[in-house]
């Protein structure tokens, strides 16, 4: 084909691959007469498919970010964008799935009807439930586990119902708030593992909250470090190790303790600040 004809012919637009847009959000909490400010002017897009670990010290407005995202805070000043449109507070997102660090399992459920209780909501035939609960159940491996109770399993294991009983609907974003925060080292790279496999299969868009280094370097495409309150964005890193990862084999290569030592440095920096406002 001659220039000429190149230039002549319509130029397709490229897809417009931003998923969620973040774009200048505040927020301020009145506490009886003080303003807290927790987040100021945080400005970052997600791309399909990408995932992006939001790291800062605890108090860094982490989790006021991601609830805005998920349209459970109204931001004081700026906007959310999902798939192009505008997040309203109190209205629920569709594709959007929220796991969070607290265990909300549902004490009187069994395991099996914990995770299917998304399909219960939307109606979903009792014979194509058991399908995907089976499904959910074997992927978690929390097989022979069907019809415990919540208080029968250990921490790592209700964490694994929790994320199951989000995913089990399909949201094609994923919204995580420290949802393995409370579980011990060995019991999160395991979870970690579960996550993984899922998402290089199912390519959700995911945002991930943490304040663990290892655990966003482990997951994310792209960590986004946030600065003590008021937070705000310090700094972004790409985090290029190759897929599929092995959450543990990943932290025995020389380029993750390359990275981990890079950014541990900002973060440590933040650690302090908090500490001290
Ligand atoms: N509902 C609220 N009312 C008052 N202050 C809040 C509220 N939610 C969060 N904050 C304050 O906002 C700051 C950021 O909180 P948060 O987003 O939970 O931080 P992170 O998730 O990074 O630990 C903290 O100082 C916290 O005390
Ligand atoms: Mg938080």
């Amino acid at each position: 084909m001659s220039a000429l004809a190149t230039s002549a012919a319509p130029q397709p637009r490229p897809p417009d691959t931003r998923r969620v847009e973040v774009k200048g959000l505040s927020k301020s909490f009145q506490l009886a007469k003080t303003t807290i400010e927790a987040v100021r002017n945080v400005s970052f897009d997600v791309r399909r498919g990408e995932f992006v670990a939001l790291l800062g010290p605890s108090g860094s407005g982490k989790s006021t970010v991601l609830n805005m995202i998920a349209s459970l805070i109204r931001p004081s000043g700026g906007d959310v964008l999902i798939d192009g449109k505008r997040v309203v507070a109190g209205k629920a997102t569709s594709n959007v799935g929220y796991v969070f660090q607290r265990d909300t399992l549902f004490p009187w459920r069994s395991i099996a009807d914990n995770i299917g209780y998304g399909l219960e909501l939307a109606g979903v035939a009792a014979h194509e439930r058991k399908e995907r609960i089976a499904e959910c159940v074997a992927q978690a491996g929390l097989k022979g586990f069907e019809s415990a109770y919540p208080s029968a399993l250990s921490g790592g294991m209700r964490q694994r119902v929790a994320l199951m009983r989000t995913l089990i609907v399909e949201p094609q974003i994923l919204l995580m708030d420290e949802p393995f925060g409370a579980l011990d080292t060995h019991t999160k790279i395991d979870m970690h593992e579960v996550l993984l496999r899922i998402w290089e299969r199912e390519q959700q868009t995911v945002l991930f909250v943490t304040h663990d280094l290892g655990e966003a370097l482990t997951l994310a495409d792209r960590i986004i470090l946030f600065s003590a309150r008021p937070g705000r964005i310090k700094d972004m890193f790409e985090v290029d190790f190759a897929r599929p990862r092995d959450a543990v084999k990943v932290r025995e290569t020389p380029r993750y303790a390359e990275l981990f030592q890079h950014i541990w440095h900002s973060l440590g920096e933040e650690f302090v600040k908090g500490r001290s406002a």
